[in-house]
């Protein structure tokens, strides 16, 4: 990656009456960032931010995020765009690459991932370990992990042919894995990848076919899937992809730092919020109840809070709540099915984003308020949602995991501290406590 931030000012501060001079750097979009990397060296001060609200942590040409604008960018492309237009394939080449494919240049990546997508039949142990009931995440984490016990030679990063290996093998074999986790999850066979159906369809056919009967790729199931893999493909420095990064930095295993990865997007807070969502809406139940789940949201005494609301990014609605919602509706019409819980999730949308205490916070649907109901649509079950996240980030998280790679500023990561624990002291023997 060549660095293209450059400095467009100064920032002066003055600490105990001595001035120090900050460059001001700026990309090709968003708000500039103060460059504080001789902050300590010049001051002996550090910055202070927990949870990073100020801070970049990199420079990147992957995705662009507009929080006012509700703008989200895949190198430069709309989101909204490529979720109508593009396939996932074509844009995991575009997060990796930078570009657009050629016919050719696309061919050749297809044919590369379609022919990676087994696994080594000795993964099939790791999930022998697992309870039948264990959460698919559970096993998703463990089993990613794993695989960097059957790749050493990814392990030299440093190599542009071995990064492209791990590269490919990553994205063709995280559905297969996903896939996995849903038929032990189900205690039905698992399925082998059919290297003729495309990269959604393949999925699907590994969860939901059965050796009892053939099965066909519903298109209208398989376009759907296609479009959320696009849309929940990267998004910027999130907790996840930070967390790649962060693993990354040491040089640690590719399988690895994505097993990193899909621990922190299962909190919650982050890529577990869809499951969230959908259990919530199911618990409200009806519009009736709706006011009662509000007033909760705004009781700070109350720890619940509206699941598939607020970001910390976006305040306007997140660009893939729109497609989703679309999405949702374009599926269960097409499959002529009825959900309660769509009504309930309308209305609640309608009402939340009507009422002061939401506007002023900006907090408004994200990509999992609907994400749950169409998944269900699809058939999955609702604990399988963050494994389909996980499956669709992977190509982001490999992405910005290379990207980090060829930056020739990189560093191991390294963050500091404010420390307010005990000053120095002496030890005192256990006699004299
Ligand atoms: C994802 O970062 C990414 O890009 C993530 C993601 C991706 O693609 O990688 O977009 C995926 O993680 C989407 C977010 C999914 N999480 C949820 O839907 C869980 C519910 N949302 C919240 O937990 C919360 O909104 C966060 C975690 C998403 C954002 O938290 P922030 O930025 O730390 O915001 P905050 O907690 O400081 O909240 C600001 C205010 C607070 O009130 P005040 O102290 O100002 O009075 O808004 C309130 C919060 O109490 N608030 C909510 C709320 N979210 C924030 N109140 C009620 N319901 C909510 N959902």
């Amino acid at each position: 990656m060549e660095n293209k931030i450059t400095q467009t000012g100064t920032a002066t501060m003055t600490i105990d009456g001595k001035s120090y001079d900050l460059p001001i750097m700026k990309g090709s979009m968003g708000a500039p960032g103060i460059d504080v990397r001789t902050l300590y060296k010049q001051t002996g001060h550090f910055t202070f931010d927990p949870g990073f609200t100020s801070t970049c942590s990199t420079e990147s040409q992957i995705t662009f995020i507009d929080g006012g604008e509700g703008q989200l960018l895949y190198r430069g492309y709309d989101i909204e765009q490529l979720a109508e237009q593009s396939t996932s394939l074509e844009v995991a080449y575009l997060l990796i690459n930078g570009e657009l494919p050629t016919k050719s240049e696309f061919e050749t990546f297809e044919n590369t991932i379609t022919n990676h997508t087994m696994l080594h039949d000795k993964v099939e142990s790791f999930f022998q370990g697992y309870r039948r009931d264990s959460h698919p995440m559970s096993m998703l984490c463990g089993t990613v992990g794993a695989l960097s016990g059957f790749y050493h030679d990814d392990q030299h990063t440093t190599e542009d042919e071995a990064r492209n290996v791990a590269i490919h093998r990553i994205i063709a074999k995280i559905p297969t894995l996903a896939a996995r986790c849903y038929k032990y999850r189900v205690g039905q066979p698992h399925v082998y990848p059919q290297n003729d159906l495309s990269y959604a369809g393949n999925f699907l056919r590994m969860c939901f076919a059965v050796p009892a009967e053939p099965y066909e790729v519903n298109p209208i199931i398989e376009r759907a899937m296609d479009k959320i893999f696009i849309l929940h493909m990267d998004h910027e420095q999130n907790a996840s992809t930070s967390t790649v990064r962060l693993a990354g930095s040491s040089g640690a295993n590719p399988y690895a730092c994505i097993a990193a990865g899909t621990a922190c997007l299962w909190g919650p807070s982050h890529g577990g919020a869809n499951e969230a969502a959908l259990n919530m809406l199911k618990e409200i139940g009806t519009v009736d109840r709706i006011p009662e789940y509000i007033a909760r949201a705004k009781d700070k005494n109350d720890p619940f809070r509206l699941m598939g609301f607020g970001h910390r990014v976006y305040k306007a609605t997140d660009p893939r709540a729109k497609v989703m919602r679309r999405t949702t509706h374009e599926v269960l019409g097409e499959l002529g099915i009825t959900n309660p819980v769509l009504e309930v999730a309308m209305e609640l949308e309608k009402i939340a984003t009507s009422e002061e205490y939401f506007v002023k916070r900006g907090l408004y649907p994200n990509v999992d308020f609907y994400s749950g109901i169409v998944l269900s649509a699809l058939g999955f079950p609702t604990d399988m949602f963050t494994v389909l996240f996980a499956l669709a980030r992977t190509t982001g998280w490999i992405s910005q995991w290379n990207e980090m790679l060829e930056d020739p500023t990189q560093r191991i990561g390294r963050p500091r501290q404010l420390y307010s624990g005990a000053t120095t002291r002496d030890f005192v023997p256990m006699d004299k406590r």
